[in-house]
């Protein structure tokens, strides 16, 4: 799916604070046309050390006309959580109608829903839909302690016994494979949360025989195995190197230099923007939910839109462009043509 790149004017109306570090901002955006399903997105406008650049977050159930987001202020945050926390009531930006990559499918019997940490942003909006048409669910919520806990209180209010929340200072964990075992066998599990997390569950899923269909999951992309690094790009036949700050993704930084990419998600989820790795002086750290394990162990290509190398220099081979540069601009979708 193409973002549909349709801008509005948002301005910041509300500022709550669900969990001492997430801040919920809801915006009054100019000529929304539509309403939006649980699980939707909504790009924003930010600035990061005084550049434009293009963020995305789930959007949270909020009253018409209004868009809502909550953000987790992230220590290894490349830039657009601290532009959001910055923000006061008054202030304007531009974001854009929400599109849906993580929708429900209302056809189980059954749904499961996990959450870890502000993966709960989709979650939260998927469990007041589910149980406002009375499907059956249970939902299942782990965070560093209780009160990191974004929407528990909502949440305990409608779920009741269909809700488990688990603190890992408490020593508390999912079971995954305990979870999935108890499932009818047209259940389906959604979940949202770091990248360890998804890959565990994806691993629980297959070696519980379940069909790959019926998991859907979606990742933070600034949630990878090392802090964010500086580090250089050679892109093959280009003939020039492309510094990638450690506020910035690759693929921002080569399309900055003219660089043709393709891509579209920008979230680790399609596919479009992989890069083949040629060689790299560095750990490479890979932060998409496209590739399997096996995929990376046999083929070295990586998301250039959140996947990045821990420092030093790795060379490129984009695959399908490298005549000549194209005018730098902000990464917003497909480009034309
Ligand atoms: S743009 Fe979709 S994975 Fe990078």
């Amino acid at each position: 799916m193409r973002s549909k790149q349709e801008w509005r004017r948002a301005k910041v109306a509300e500022i709550e604070t669900p969990a001492p570090d997430i801040r919920l901002v809801t915006f009054a955006v100019d000529g929304l046309t539509s309403g939006f399903d649980p699980g939707s997105h909504t790009n924003i406008k930010v600035m990061i050390n005084g550049a434009p650049a293009i963020r995305t977050y789930t959007v949270i159930p909020s009253r018409p006309g209004t868009l809502a987001i909550a953000v987790k202020l992230h220590p290894n945050s490349r830039g657009g959580s601290a532009y959001v926390w910055t923000l006061k009531p008054g202030d304007v930006t531009e974001m854009t109608e929400p599109e849906n990559r993580f929708e429900l499918s209302w056809r189980a019997s059954h749904y499961l829903l996990i959450a870890g940490g502000v993966g709960v942003t989709p979650i939260y909006g998927m469990a007041k839909a589910l149980a406002a048409r009375g499907q059956s669910l249970r939902m299942v919520y782990g965070a560093k302690n209780a009160a990191s806990m974004a929407f528990a209180p909502e949440l305990k209010d409608l779920l009741g016994e269909r809700l488990a929340t688990f603190s890992h200072d408490d020593g508390e964990a999912f079971d995954l494979a305990a979870e999935f075992a108890a499932l009818p066998a047209d259940a389906e599990a959604y979940i949202c949360g770091p990248l360890g997390l998804l890959e565990a569950a994806k691993r629980a899923w297959r070696a519980a025989g379940r069909p790959a269909s019926r998991l859907r999951y979606e990742v933070f992309g600034d949630n990878g195995r090392f802090a964010e690094e500086p580090f250089e790009v050679d892109v093959a036949g280009f003939g020039t190197t492309v510094a990638v700050r450690a506020d910035q993704t690759m693929l921002e930084a080569l399309q900055e230099a003219g660089v043709p990419m393709i891509f579209d998600c920008r979230r680790g989820e399609c596919g479009l923007c992989a890069v083949k790795i040629v060689s790299s002086t560095s750990d490479l750290d890979h932060r998409d939910v496209f590739f399997s394990e096996e995929e990376r162990r046999e083929d070295p290509r990586i998301c250039a839109c959140v996947s990045r190398a821990r420092g030093g220099r790795v060379v490129i081979d984009n695959g399908y462009v490298t005549e000549g540069r194209v005018p730098a601009q902000p990464a917003l979708g497909l480009p034309a043509g």
